[in-house]
């Protein structure tokens, strides 16, 4: 007997031959058939049983939501909406689900808004919804993989755990195991961190950035791919306290290697997606049409989602500069009508949200690369360009998302880094290493962070990064 998952089954598997499955119960019909699903695709397996078989007690214990373990041959579906099925030779339940209690759960055979499903996001892994986007999380990453892999960059782990704020915004997770009621205290009457386990201020990583640059030093190519946390207080739909990111970083490249390198990856990883998760991307493009039906037509999306993806993997993304783009908004018609949040006056403003989606979604109607910002409203390791004013940073804009990527050019000049680190006051001490790497054999180099979860909601079309990701954490939400 051959114990094959579920999608092998649909796809590959061989009529007349006998088959056990393993699986949850989501829907069983006249006592006569089930739909069983395992998690391997989205589809159901149809298994037949004969009732007659089976006495009434038994059959009753077949329920939503139950595992089940099932033998049987697989024949030709005499009914639509299936090519095979199962005809059913012995079915054991391994799991029960009390019928009364899936009743009260998002298990119940009917349509779930997402935020009732965000409240058991324990169970909503056995939705259609949520298998598809998980299926495409965990593609997606094997593309990141694969994408590196095959172009010689090697992955390196960066510490979970550090003492730099790589991006100096100050919105990094203290890490501590003082005492909290007794908190040590200086003469200066703060916090004594020389106390606390590693004898000084510890938080979670931020961004691999700067110990992934001193790797790019050694082995040219690299990338990082993993948990970042940021204690920023941003309730919106794109905004995670804990997000994967992934970060390469390449020795003797600049900003237009960087910028090359980003469409590039992007466009081999959503290229992956389309050509092996096309049966989730109908999916979750159906489910999104019937959702924006509901919307005025001036609101619903004009491409569908898998047009979207096409799209972008067949377009060049625009490059422009900061200071183009500001020409742009401030004669933008939002712009002079007082549509935005945050108007455009001068060069300098730093973007908002409103801003990169008016560019991208009307303006350009195309992924944008904005580089060539201002030094003051980027962090202090990008590299600083001849006008003394702009630093070779870039951003990858997106439909529907805004922001994808952020990156530079790093400053590999030891005089200038130092003077910028200064200007900031970010301890030369601290980052004594850092600043190493500028005084032994130094060069040009670049890198990017990509938001994973961005990207996993681009694909999916999910319009909330919460649901995206198995278990969510945002501000004031620590559940599960
Ligand atoms: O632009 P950011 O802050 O850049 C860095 O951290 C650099 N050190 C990256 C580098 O150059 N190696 O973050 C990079 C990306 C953003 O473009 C966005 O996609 C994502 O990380 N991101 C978030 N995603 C979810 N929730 C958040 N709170 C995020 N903050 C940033
Ligand atoms: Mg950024």
């Amino acid at each position: 007997m051959n114990k094959l998952n579920i999608s092998q089954i649909i796809s590959d598997g061989r009529l007349s031959q006998e088959y056990e499955v393993n699986a949850w119960v989501k829907a069983f019909r006249n006592d006569r058939f089930l739909a069983l699903n395992d998690g391997s695709c989205l589809a159901n397996l149809q298994c037949v049983i004969n009732p007659d078989d089976y006495n009434s007690e038994f059959l009753k214990k077949v329920s939503i939501g139950c595992s089940v373990n099932v033998k049987g041959t697989l024949v030709e579906s005499q009914g639509k909406g299936q090519t095979v099925e199962i005809e059913v030779e012995s079915i054991s339940v391994l799991g029960h689900a009390n019928s009364d209690d899936v009743r009260k759960t998002i298990l119940s055979p009917k349509k779930h808004s997402l935020e009732k499903l965000r409240e058991q996001a324990h169970l909503r892994v056995r939705t259609n919804t949520f298998g598809a986007v998980m299926r495409l999380r965990s593609k997606l990453s094997f593309a990141v993989h694969e994408y590196f892999q095959k172009n010689n960059f090697q992955y390196v782990t960066t510490p979970i755990i550090t003492n730099s704020d790589a991006e100096g915004a100050g919105e990094a997770f203290t890490v501590t195991n003082l005492d909290l009621k007794a908190i040590p205290k200086t003469t200066a009457g703060e916090v004594d961190f020389k106390k606390d386990f590693f004898g000084k201020q510890a938080n979670l990583t931020v961004s691999g950035q700067l110990e992934a640059e001193t790797y790019a030093l050694g082995l040219g190519k690299v990338y990082t791919f993993g948990p970042t946390f940021r204690a920023e207080n941003s309730n919106t739909t794109r905004h995670l306290s804990e997000f994967w990111m992934i970060e390469p970083e390449v020795a003797f490249c600049d900003l237009e290697g960087n910028m090359d390198l980003a469409q590039d990856f992007i466009t081999y990883v959503i290229n992956y997606a389309l050509k092996n998760c096309r049966e989730d991307l109908q999916f979750l493009e159906d489910r999104l049409i019937k959702e924006e039906s509901a919307l005025p037509k001036q609101q619903r999306s004009e491409l569908s989602l898998i047009e979207k993806l096409e799209f972008v993997v067949n377009n060049q993304f625009k490059r422009v500069s900061y200071t183009e783009a500001i020409d742009i908004l401030k004669n933008s018609k939002p712009n002079k009508k007082k549509k935005f949040e945050f108007p455009i006056h001068e060069w300098g403003a730093d973007l908002q949200s409103e801003h990169e989606r008016f560019l991208v979604e009307k303006h350009f109607k195309c992924p944008v690369i904005l580089y060539d910002y201002p030094a003051n409203i980027k962090a202090f390791y990008m590299r600083l360009n001849e006008d003394q004013k702009t630093v070779r940073a870039m951003d990858v804009l997106f439909p529907g998302i805004g922001e994808i990527v952020g990156g530079s050019q790093r400053e590999e000049r030891l005089d200038v880094l130092v003077e910028k680190m200064d200007k900031l006051s970010i301890s030369k001490e601290e980052l004594w290493w850092y600043i190493d790497t500028r005084k032994f054999g130094t060069c040009e180099h670049s890198g990017f962070g990509l938001g994973f979860e961005r990207l996993v909601q681009f694909v999916t079309g999910m319009n909330n990064i919460r649901d995206v990701i198995p278990y969510p954490r945002t501000p004031k939400n620590l559940d599960f």
